[in-house]
């Protein structure tokens, strides 16, 4: 049985959302035999993480395929939150081992997790390594999934810490921006969409969230 965080457990009860979003993100995608979807947004905490957990485990609950929810946020990560896991790898651990070492498979009609390295604080442990070997996860994912969704950092403020999410746009199939409703600048989104435009991203559509508060939306 999967161990959900509350507040997942409350996107997907909210499930013909979330269920259409991801009809509108298979449409935009062609019923691709292999879609990379990249989740991103203009600043942080704007429910990038909950919506990237929402939309893998809602697709491996109803689609008829395979799903991995890989964490590329190792400047914040928290899809093992949305998961109830705990980080089980180090940053050593993912330069060297193959993807199917590293995920957490949950069983049928589970999203198979990639967490980020427990280690993802140590600033001397993220070396240039980082981005091939996010290359090459990525690579072996798409080699065994038939929908990947990526959680990724915000696009603002840019840290030295942190995965790119512009360069990640890249290897994506498609990208997906959270807007957090009536918080988020609208300067901030539009400027974040133009640089991942600028940089070649497919950028299939914007999702707003709307943050809910004592149970209400
Ligand atoms: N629709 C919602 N209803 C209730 N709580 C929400 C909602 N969306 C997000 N949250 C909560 O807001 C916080 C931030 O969400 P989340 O971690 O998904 O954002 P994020 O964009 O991934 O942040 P970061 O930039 O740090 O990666 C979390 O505690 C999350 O559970
Ligand atoms: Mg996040």
């Amino acid at each position: 049985m999967i161990h959900i965080e509350t507040k997942l457990r409350q996107a997907l009860e909210q499930i013909a959302e979330v269920k259409r979003i991801l009809c509108a993100i298979e449409f935009a995608l062609q019923k691709q035999e292999c879609a990379t979807l990249l989740i991103t947004s203009a600043v942080q905490g704007e429910g990038k993480s909950l919506i990237a957990a929402a939309l893998a485990a809602t697709a491996a609950q109803h689609g008829n395929y395979r799903v991995a929810a890989l964490d590329f946020n190792w400047y914040r990560p928290a899809l093992h939150r949305c998961f109830d896991r705990a980080l089980p790898h180090s940053l050593k651990a993912l330069y060297s081992a193959p993807l199917s070492e590293l995920v957490i498979s949950f069983g049928p009609n589970t999203p198979d997790l990639l967490t980020a390295p427990e280690d993802y604080a140590d600033q001397s442990a993220l070396t240039d390594q980082a981005f091939p070997t996010i290359t090459r996860l990525i690579g072996q994912a798409q080699d065994s999934y038939n929908l990947i969704v990526i959680d990724s950092a915000a696009v603002f403020p840019t840290n030295r810490m942190m995965i790119d999410p512009v360069m990640l746009s890249g290897i994506a199939t498609g990208v997906v921006m959270v807007v957090l409703s009536a918080v988020t600048p609208k300067q901030h989104v539009r400027k974040a969409q133009k640089i991942m435009e600028a940089a070649g991203a497919n950028m299939l559509g914007v999702v707003t969230n709307q943050r809910m508060i004592s149970g209400r939306k």
